[in-house]
């Protein structure tokens, strides 16, 4: 065993928790020759839950698992992390929006972005609580020092969405759907871009001829899908938001494969005319040297404009709403 990764977990007692922790603590992650030590917060509350997760764990005998941690305190619970994975939140119920969490979700966030002040020099945060982009921007703006371009929010699961979707419709397995990127908001605003998105090497709206479909059924059910879940499951997605959020560091921790890219909401730089600051999902690649950048150069017609400036709008309105946690 060559090096060992912390990873903090908050909401470790919940649905998406359980769907989670196995799979780092397993090797899946990291790798076989990584231990990971894991550090899994909850509310005082649900200390004792974590306590039977902790013995689950135990009783696996994964010989990558190095240690486990169980904290209600985010100061102690993100002391030298490497990556801190934040889905302690509330979800939605039936007929909410994710922006409808805001009042109550924002300041988790707050206390968070200072704790995490003390994580390892190269840590690394992903939100997956709702509404996940300006939680992460309220952790990001209470973190001091720690560099913005740490922090990102979770829309792997939409990316993933989407990538059924036009495998289903094309009648392809899902290994030929690349470049699949949702631009900005994990919300009914977001846009899933089927126009750069390639199946089996050619252009998706090649190979996809009913463009009814891919500009109304295709994006709605994408945008909707947790609702959908929500409504069919009388709960929100759970194991594939904890398989989103393995996607998610596993694509950041590697380098992208060649001409592919994948979709994350991190800072904006001002890329495509989207302000900078804002937590943005983008397409990017992650580089040889562990750093990611922004796919540059996308093209996008009329239609992909009118989206990204409604989601971006979204954003902003979310922003101006927790201003004061900023
Ligand atoms: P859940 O209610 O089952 O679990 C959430 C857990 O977080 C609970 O155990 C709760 O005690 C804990 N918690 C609350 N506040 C906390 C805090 N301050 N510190 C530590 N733990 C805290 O919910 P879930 O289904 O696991 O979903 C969690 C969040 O993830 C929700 O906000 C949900 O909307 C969101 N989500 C996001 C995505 C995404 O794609 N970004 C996908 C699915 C779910
Ligand atoms: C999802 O996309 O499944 C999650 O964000 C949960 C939700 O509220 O839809």
């Amino acid at each position: 065993m060559s090096n060992t990764v912390k990873v903090a977990v908050t909401g470790a007692g919940g649905q998406i928790g359980y769907s989670l922790v196995f799979r780092i603590a397993s090797g899946e992650l990291f790798g076989p020759d990584t231990k990971v030590v894991l550090s899994l917060l909850e509310i005082p509350q649900a200390v004792k839950a974590l306590e039977g997760l902790a013995m689950e764990l135990q009783d696996c005998a994964f010989e990558t698992l190095a240690g486990i941690e169980i904290n209600s305190d985010a100061q102690a619970g993100f002391d030298g992390v490497n990556w801190a994975i934040l889905v302690g939140a509330k979800p939605r119920g039936p007929g909410m929006e994710r922006k409808d969490l805001i009042s109550e979700n924002g300041p988790i966030f707050t206390g968070q972005g200072k704790a995490l002040q003390r994580g390892a020099a190269d840590m690394r945060c992903v939100v997956v609580g709702n509404p996940c982009n300006t939680n992460a921007l309220i952790a990001a703006k209470n973190a001091g020092d720690v560099p913005f371009n740490r922090f990102s929010a979770m829309t792997m699961l939409d990316e993933n969405r989407a990538r059924y979707q036009l495998a289903a419709k094309a009648g392809v397995d899902i290994s030929q759907v690349r470049n699949m990127t949702i631009w900005g908001n994990h919300s009914a605003t977001q846009y899933p871009d089927f126009f750069n998105a390639t199946i089996g090497g050619k252009k998706a709206t090649d190979v996809i001829t009913d463009h009814e479909w891919l500009q109304g059924e295709f994006i709605t059910t994408v945008q909707k899908r947790g609702a959908a879940i929500i409504s069919a499951r009388g709960k929100s997605s759970a194991a594939s938001a904890a398989n989103a959020a393995l996607d998610h560091v596993k694509n950041f921790t590697r380098p992208t494969e060649d001409g592919n890219w994948f979709s994350a909401a991190v800072p904006s730089d001002g890329s495509y005319g989207v302000e900078e600051g804002l937590i943005f999902s983008f397409p990017l690649r992650t580089k040889e040297d562990g750093s990611y950048e922004i796919v540059q150069g996308l093209a996008h017609n009329d239609f992909a404009q009118e989206k990204l400036a409604k989601t971006q709008e979204e954003l902003k309105q979310e922003r101006e709403v927790v201003k004061d946690l900023l």
